[in-house]
């Protein structure tokens, strides 16, 4: 079922280097532009917020925004973020959610759904959100295509040095998983931290949404300049009954 998986412990290390690897405040403009299309009511929660990035734009907009992570490494540098208590990040696994209050809103960004690792966990996150979320109320996430196993087929490498820390980055593929390797040197280094992401079929997806009490709708990547154009699909769930 639930639970903590051993891979979602692994944004320790990478949390160092992860925004100036993965920060793109373009893209985050752009998603939170999206977001705003679809989210309803004020009160919204951010699951796998990471570092903060959509959360605070989203705070920005006027939203009153609780952050959710596994990881405590990435919650401290997205509350090193801000100087107001308006925003509130919370530790805590996604696949055993237990804030035990309704939100009007729930979105989780940048496949972080693909953290889960079965369709059982999947299930168990749609049902929580069931739970946090106000009927009516939408839940909108992007995941991996299907098409990005065949794409990293040929592994994917790439390194660089950011602070003077040197990283190498390994995205392989091996159905249904997406592995990557990713080794950080210096300072104490190298250390390697190995993710790996759940490719799920998009049938599955839809048809585990509509048994956990959702309606959904794809969105259009190209009214959000391409957003995620072949890469991802992105989709908005209407909680339409109670578990
Ligand atoms: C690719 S990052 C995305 C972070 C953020 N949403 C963004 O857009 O930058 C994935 C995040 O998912 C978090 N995560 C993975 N599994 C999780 C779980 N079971 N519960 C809560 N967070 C989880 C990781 O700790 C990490 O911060």
């Amino acid at each position: 079922m639930g639970g903590l998986s051993d891979q979602t412990l692994n944004y320790v290390q990478l949390a160092l280097v992860y925004d100036a690897i993965m920060g793109d405040p373009q893209g985050v403009i752009c998603y939170a532009r999206m977001l705003s299309d679809f989210l309803s009511g004020n009160k919204v929660l951010d699951l796998a917020c990471g570092t903060g990035d959509l959360t605070l734009r989203l705070h920005d907009m006027g939203y009153r925004m609780t952050g959710l992570d596994v990881s405590e490494p990435m919650l401290k540098i997205a509350r090193n973020k801000v100087s107001t208590d308006e925003v509130r990040f919370v530790c805590m696994d996604m696949l055993d959610l237990g804030l035990n209050e309704i939100f009007d809103s729930v979105v989780c960004a940048n496949d972080s759904i693909n953290y889960c690792r079965s369709l059982l966990q999947l299930k168990a996150l749609f049902t929580g959100v069931n739970r946090h979320l106000v009927l009516g109320g939408p839940f909108i996430f992007d995941v991996h295509m299907e098409s990005r196993l065949k794409e990293f087929s040929d592994p994917f490498e790439e390194e660089g040095v950011i602070d003077g820390l040197g990283y190498h980055w390994l995205i392989e593929s091996e159905p249904p998983i997406l592995r990557h390797t990713v080794t950080i040197y210096g300072r104490g280094y190298p250390v390697v931290e190995v993710h790996e992401q759940t490719v799920f079929e998009l049938k599955d997806i839809l048809s585990l949404l509509t048994d956990c009490g959702f309606r959904w709708t794809r969105i259009d990547p190209k009214k959000y300049d391409d957003l995620y154009l072949d890469e991802k699909y992105m989709i908005c769930a209407i909680k339409e009954r109670e578990l």
